[in-house]
């Protein structure tokens, strides 16, 4: 960055790292003259460039006060290190418009953290139309933009987008994260592979409305924000009232994608908030879910369970279901106790024969949700977010919580903390399953940004009293999949989607931009509950083991046969989860409908491939899968796991270059290889 006076910094430069020599000490002003029809004001990029005094671009900031002062345009920058060369507050105040805007960026290894922040000092209110996180500038041979949506059932749909002088813009608004746009994308040059090449890669740590957009600059450069979506309203700020962005993270690699992915991981690893301080070996799973839906019967629960343990697995949870009246989804969220007729003497006696066999007990809850057939929603029919005169959209027959209220969070808090002070709960898993509409305070006031703050409050609250219990993020599956709750929660529940084969596309969407600890990842049924797709429990195994393995499904309906075939796998999972969990993730395509996922040490000294066909081969001969990430001196002993083939030796030149030959596979296969590099 390049100090302008008394603005903004300008943007020099952010990419791959360069020595302190290289950086010339012309200003970029001096480098560039001016063209004509400019004005002579020349205004480059800053780190903060504002509306109405010369930058014709977009702004990191759109505010008025009644119509007037539109403009901004800063007098002052004190420049405060935090940590020298790598943490900085950038302290900008324009005295006319009476605002005051601290921009925070950080260095951390590869991932730059920034965040801004803005005061009203004057004495009337302010309207805040946009407020961007950060801004950072793109190279101009930045050349596509990969972003990522879908729908329930359906996450982290790639989607590819040309960049152009236009600008780039994605939107979303439906109140928490969202299945439909993913707030972060990935940005490559030309010649960019999964593997190398230059790639950026940017996301937004906020689990609610979200703005992304990439636009073309007048000097050839992009420049790339991503801010919170405001509501009308949403932005009014009293006389020294501030408003704070979240953080967006953002990095940038010449290891191409995979470069970005890894550091993206690195970024979220240190971000996470383990109970113990760090990550313990992520417990096998056992969800009730999809093999029980509302059917709780308790002995036939306590009898999963201890088929559960005999297989290996280490935690189990109930899901949906268990809460007074809650027969089906039309009644009863909101009403936090056990349902009299499921659970007659209350959930202790479950939780007791779980954690007799060994197993840590987890719970299903969802806070910020009432349905009007409740408790709750009778006792409290004002507690909704709502606007007068406007219908009461239901979502699943439930309505939204207006967590803003202190009422409803310390109403939500005392349930909540009488449950995990009752009995010993190691985890919830917190769902939200809808889009947020009419989200409107008892005043009128637009709530979207409001109700994701009072949920990390909420959160934040519990996680202080109860600082053991680990939280699962779900939302419909990926409907809140962020760094925002990232901060507050240990794993996501990926999709609703259990389908092997979809569940490849979602996960290898999901790993490019948090690690595999977190990606909880189940075994479920075949067919598939969501897709009715029949699928080998090898491959349905295969495809959950790199993440937090689960199973999903009624244990009592498996055979002798599978039973075993699943213990042996959970056996496998414990043997690998620790090289799984750390290190890097390197995702690649092979020719001919091979797909291929390496977990291993940064060094790549060893590596767990996986190697999955989607499709029927087309060609007579399979064609080898090449492995760059590997050190060409090198030797790698590559030995086939859980399967007969015997090992071979190969430089990883070759298995780089010409690739591993794998032997023809059908549809929906995986083989699993171990790579040791030798000498
Ligand atoms: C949606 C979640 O994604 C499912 O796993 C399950 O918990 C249901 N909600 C329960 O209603």
């Amino acid at each position: 960055m390049e100090l302008d006076g008394q603005g903004a910094p300008l943007w020099r430069y952010w990419g791959p790292l360069l020595g302190k020599a290289a950086v010339p000490r012309r200003s970029i002003r001096e480098e560039r003259p001016t063209p004509s029809f400019s004005l002579d004001l020349d205004q480059p990029l800053s780190v903060f460039p504002t509306f109405g005094v010369g930058w014709f671009e977009q702004s990191a900031l759109l505010a008025h006060r009644q119509g007037r002062r539109f403009e901004q345009f800063f007098t002052q920058c004190d420049v405060e290190w935090v940590v020298a060369g790598r943490s900085v507050r950038l302290r900008l105040r324009d005295a006319l418009a009476e605002v005051a805007v601290i921009v925070s960026l950080k260095l951390d290894d590869d991932a730059l953290t920034l965040s801004s922040e803005l005061t009203n000092l004057g004495e009337t209110e302010l309207d805040v139309q946009w407020l961007a996180a950060g801004v950072v500038p793109l190279p101009g041979d930045a050349d596509v933009v990969r972003s990522y949506g879908g729908r329930h059932i359906s996450e982290f749909h790639p989607q590819d987008d040309r960049l152009h002088r236009g600008l780039w813009r994605r939107e979303n608004r439906r109140g928490l994260t969202s299945h439909d746009n993913f707030p972060g994308a990935v940005v490559t040059t030309p010649g960019c592979t999964a593997h190398e090449g230059l790639a950026y890669g940017a996301q937004l740590a906020w689990s609610g409305n979200h703005v992304q957009t990439i636009e073309g600059l007048n000097d050839g450069r992009f420049q790339w924000q991503m801010g919170v979506w405001l509501a009308p309203g949403e932005g009014f700020l009293a006389p020294g009232g501030t408003l704070a962005s979240p953080e967006m993270v953002a990095t940038c690699s010449m290891r191409g994608l995979n470069g970005v992915a890894q550091n993206f991981h690195k970024a979220a690893r240190a971000r996470l908030n383990w109970p113990t301080g760090s990550m313990r070996p992520r417990p096998v799973s056992f969800n009730t879910w999809e093999g029980n839906y509302f059917d709780h019967w308790l002995d036939d629960l306590k009898a999963q369970a201890e088929i559960a343990a005999e297989l290996g697995v280490e935690r189990f949870v109930l899901d949906d279901g268990w809460f007074q009246g809650r027969q089906n989804d039309r009644s009863s969220l909101g009403d936090w106790w056990p349902d009299k007729s499921k659970y007659p003497d209350g959930l202790g006696p479950l939780i007791g024969h779980v954690r007799g066999l060994g197993l840590e007990f987890g719970l299903w809850v969802e806070p910020e949700m009432v349905n009007p057939d409740s408790d709750l929603s009778r006792a409290h029919p004002d507690w909704a977010l709502q606007i007068p005169g406007r219908p009461l959209i239901t979502a699943r027959n439930q309505l939204v919580l207006d967590m803003t209220r202190s009422d409803v969070g310390d109403y939500l808090f005392s349930r909540l903390d009488h449950l995990l002070t009752e009995h010993p709960i190691a985890y919830l898993k917190w769902d939200h399953n809808r889009d947020l509409t009419t989200a409107g305070t008892s005043d009128g006031r637009a709530a979207y940004l409001a109700q994701v703050s009072a949920t990390y409050a909420l959160l934040d609250r519990l996680r202080t009293k109860h600082p053991g219990v680990e939280i699962e993020a779900c939302a419909g599956g990926g409907g809140r999949i962020d760094l925002g709750i990232l901060a507050r929660t240990h794993r996501f529940w990926t999709s609703d989607c259990i389908d092997a084969r979809s569940r490849v596309e979602i996960q290898r969407g999901f790993l490019q931009f948090l690690p595999p600890e977190v990606m909880g990842a189940h075994v479920g049924a075949s067919p598939a509950h969501t897709t009715s797709r029949m699928q080998s429990l090898n491959f349905r195994a295969a495809t959950a083991l790199p993440g937090h393995f689960g199973v999903e499904l009624n244990l009592r309906g498996l055979d002798q046969e599978e039973c075993a075939e699943l213990k042996s796998w959970i056996e496998f999972y414990k043997t690998w989860r620790d090289r799984l969990h750390s290190g890097a993730v390197w995702m690649g395509e092979g020719t001919d409908g091979l797909v291929w996922q390496a977990h291993g040490d940064v060094e790549a000294h060893e590596v767990l491939l996986f190697v999955t066909r989607l499709d029927p081969q087309t060609l007579r001969h399979s064609v080898p899968v090449r492995l760059p990430m590997l050190d060409h001196p090198s030797v790698y002993r590559v030995e086939p796991l859980r399967s007969g083939a015997s090992a071979i030796e190969a430089s990883g030149a070759w298995l780089a270059s010409h690739g591993l030959a794998v032997s023809p596979m059908q549809a929906e296969k995986c083989r699993i290889y171990l790579l040791r590099r030798g000498a």
